[in-house]
């Protein structure tokens, strides 16, 4: 049975992977909104990983015999100044998604829950991922700021990205 501490660690995260895509699809129709199809494409996808993320937690969370409890999500921002002020901010929050997994992690060690500090790896992981690839579209963002052709074909580069569901995660 998992401990009640970690248990409710795990529910506050999974309403933050919640948050998430609910931001990323926030940030998806901004990039729709100012007309750039592949950007919003781009964020959609990455909506859709967040969802995975919850399914990793709620499904570890009831094999280990606990209680997945869900809160009320935040409404996310709506507006932003630009399409590098949207990268930006998609940096930060994956900066914080980070800091967040690592007390998990911490937490983990300090009531010895290997189980669960086991579990966090894959996430450890994922996040040195996720934080590259957005650093990757901010520096191509920040080369063409004053660039309109560069936007565009930045554009069509991130229209290609695909989503591959995990097969690790049921649906
Ligand atoms: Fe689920 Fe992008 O962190």
């Amino acid at each position: 049975m998992i401990d009640k501490k970690m248990q409710d660690a795990i529910n506050e995260q999974m309403n933050w992977e919640l948050y998430s895509s609910y931001m990323y699809f926030s940030m998806a129709a901004y990039f729709d909104s100012v007309n750039l199809k592949g950007c919003s494409s781009w964020m959609r996808i990455q909506a859709m990983e967040e969802q995975t993320h919850v399914k990793r937690f709620y499904d570890f969370l009831t094999a280990r015999g606990g209680r997945v409890l869900l809160s009320a999500i935040k409404a996310p921002p709506t507006e932003w100044d630009s399409p590098l002020a949207v990268i930006e901010e998609t940096l930060k929050h994956e900066q914080h998604v980070t800091s967040r997994i690592n007390d998990m992690v911490d937490l983990s060690l300090e009531l010895k829950d290997h189980a669960t500090n086991s579990f966090l790896r894959w996430f450890v992981d994922e996040q040195v991922e996720e934080e590259e690839s957005v650093d990757e579209v901010l520096q191509s963002l920040k080369l063409n700021e004053n660039n309109p052709g560069g936007l565009f074909i930045i554009d069509k580069e991130l229209a290609a990205r695909t989503f591959v569901p995990p097969a690790d995660v049921s649906l």
